[in-house]
């Protein structure tokens, strides 16, 4: 068994782990991977902007499974190419993976087939969005439209900063959507999709804000933890009946089958869940602390999947909290090439932003690295996970001190 996985990210790096977890003898290629992929698989320093040369590689190399990390890819249409040359590939085409590289199409489908959503209105730049926001209460919720690695959602206190907000979004995306503010808890759940079938994996919990307390900006994610307390069983249940499997049904009606991971950013509010966003991959970080979990090989799954053979999943009951390490000032201005020491031994520290250099691992991203711990209890998977951001030497990085906190 072949399998290529693309990017270079903590995400791909707990895929990597898993795949090899489940099967130490299959061949395993990144592009273009990072330190700590290397030391599981093969790293490949093949340009990914490139599609045509990941193609030629994979038929070279005679892939059996290809996995795609993040959005872009499947925006440029690498699930489509593949296909087209007989490659199994586990992603959406550029067609499906509009669910989220599209608010304006996800929204849109939502409101068709009446899957439960914070309200909504798309603005181009010519049309009256100061005069919607007027009309509106505080919070006000502005996303651009189209892919924004998880930045491009501003919460506007204020009208003045609301408006500021869309006239600088739609210098560089074609509208903006003004939302409803919706209040709940937030959570992750991931599915494995193809066409109708629908198998969620255990849920997480995402922290979006880059400091303590949900303060400052959205990042990508500055910690997790699986599965959540707070969030009761049976929200999930409904959340995969009302949200997960109505969506992917929408999608084959249009005639854009899925196939793929979906990631529903939920949030449990006093009427329901609700999307807050759909993903077409997995989540980041979410993957760095379900996977560790996952009991069930994954390849032997995504076959059962494809060929319509049932599927009972495994999850651990030992839980994950994993500790995302960024560089001083990220989403904002950051500085790269910092050396950083990262255990070397352990199998749940992902590498997110990492490069090596004649003098040793340096930081390369703002997101650098997540530790995580797998534990009988959150408390316990927290201190420990607190404990290795403690032991690293001379850490130059920042972090957030209160994931899985208080839970
Ligand atoms: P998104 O990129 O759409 O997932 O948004 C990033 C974060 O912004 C979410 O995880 C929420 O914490 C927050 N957010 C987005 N939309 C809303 C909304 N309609 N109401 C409240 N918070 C939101
Ligand atoms: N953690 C949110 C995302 O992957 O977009």
């Amino acid at each position: 068994m072949k399998v290529l996985v693309l990017g270079g990210g903590g995400r791909e790096h707990a895929l990597v782990a898993k795949l090899r977890q489940d099967d130490p003898q299959v061949t395993i290629y990144a592009i273009p991977g990072n330190p700590g992929i290397a030391r599981i698989a093969e790293c490949v320093a093949l340009p990914l902007a490139d599609l045509k040369t990941i193609v030629d590689f994979a038929l070279e190399k005679e892939i059996d499974w290809t996995f795609v990390g993040g959005e872009e890819l499947l925006s440029q249409g690498i699930v489509d190419l593949f296909s087209n040359h007989q490659l199994r590939i586990f992603g959406p085409t550029q067609a499906a993976a509009q669910i989220e590289t599209s608010k304006r199409f996800a929204k849109e489908l939502m409101n068709r087939y009446q899957i439960p959503t914070a309200r909504y209105q798309c603005f181009r730049v010519d049309e009256p969005y100061q005069a919607y926001l007027k009309k509106q209460t505080p919070p006000y919720v502005i996303k651009a439209d189209g892919l924004a690695k998880g930045k491009g959602v501003i919460i506007a206190e204020s009208l003045e900063e609301a408006v500021l907000a869309c006239d600088r979004l739609l210098i560089s995306h074609s509208c903006v959507v003004i939302e409803e503010y919706l209040s709940g808890i937030e959570f992750s759940l991931m599915a494995l999709v193809h066409k109708d079938r629908v198998i969620p994996l255990e849920i997480a919990q995402d922290y979006k804000r880059a400091r303590d307390n949900d303060q400052g900006p959205n990042t990508g994610g500055m910690g997790a933890y699986s599965p959540v307390p707070l969030i009761p069983k049976r929200i999930v249940k409904a959340a995969v009946n009302s949200i997960m499997i109505p969506v992917v049904k929408a999608l084959s009606a249009e005639n854009i089958p899925f196939t793929g991971v979906l990631y529903g950013g939920l949030m449990w509010t006093k009427t329901g869940v609700k999307v807050i966003e759909f993903n077409a991959r997995f989540g980041d970080p979410e993957t760095e602390v379900v996977l560790p979990r996952m009991k069930t090989k994954l390849i032997p799954t995504l076959e059962k999947l494809f060929s319509k053979v049932p599927i009972r999943l495994r999850f651990s009951h030992d839980v994950t909290v994993g500790v995302v390490l960024a560089s001083p000032g990220y989403p904002g201005l950051i500085q790269t090439g910092i050396p950083i020491n990262l255990p070397v031994a352990d199998p749940y520290c992902f590498h997110m932003g990492t490069k090596m250099s004649s003098d040793g691992l340096i930081t390369a991203g703002g997101r650098v690295a997540i530790l995580v711990a797998k534990d009988k209890t959150l408390a316990d998977a927290r201190r420990e996970a607190y404990l290795k951001v403690s032991n690293i030497p001379d850490n130059p990085c920042v972090y957030r001190k209160d994931i899985a906190k208080n839970l």
